[in-house]
């Protein structure tokens, strides 16, 4: 199933997007923000972050903390940062760094989040097709 993506009051309404679907563009995501979009990969529904750094680079992993296997965000897309600008698990809070998603301080102190490999195509920024299948 695919429907497009829609905004609520400025916030950006998850959607169910496939492999090779537009994720976002560049100009939704500013400088160093955090966002969520639902998306299918190998059939499953998946949560995955977004993150476009300062100097515009936009990685993307599983909404899966390496912990419990919980969310990050404490409401869908509404993520914690530390005052340093981590992100921070909405459940026991471990706290990773951005960009690299390694877990720097909490119950899961060296684990890393699930990269999830993106392409940019211009202003689109897509879910790679090749990733999306290892991704499970
Ligand atoms: S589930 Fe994220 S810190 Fe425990």
């Amino acid at each position: 199933m695919r429907r497009s993506i829609g905004r609520t009051n400025g916030a950006v309404v998850s959607s169910s997007l496939n492999a090779g679907d537009v994720l976002a563009t560049l100009s939704e995501l500013p400088l160093d923000s955090l966002h969520e979009r639902a998306v299918t990969m190998t059939d499953e529904p998946e949560s995955l972050i977004l993150y476009r750094d300062a100097a515009g680079q936009v990685s993307a992993w599983l909404n899966v903390c390496p912990h419990a296997g919980r969310r990050l965000d404490w409401s869908p897309g509404q993520f914690l940062r530390s005052k340093q600008g981590e992100l921070v698990c909405a459940v026991h809070g471990a706290t990773f760094a951005l960009p690299g998603g390694q877990c720097v301080a909490g119950p899961c102190r060296g684990a890393c989040l699930r990269e999830v490999a993106l392409q940019c195509d211009g202003d689109a920024v897509r879910l790679a097709a090749a990733k999306a299948g290892a991704a499970q």
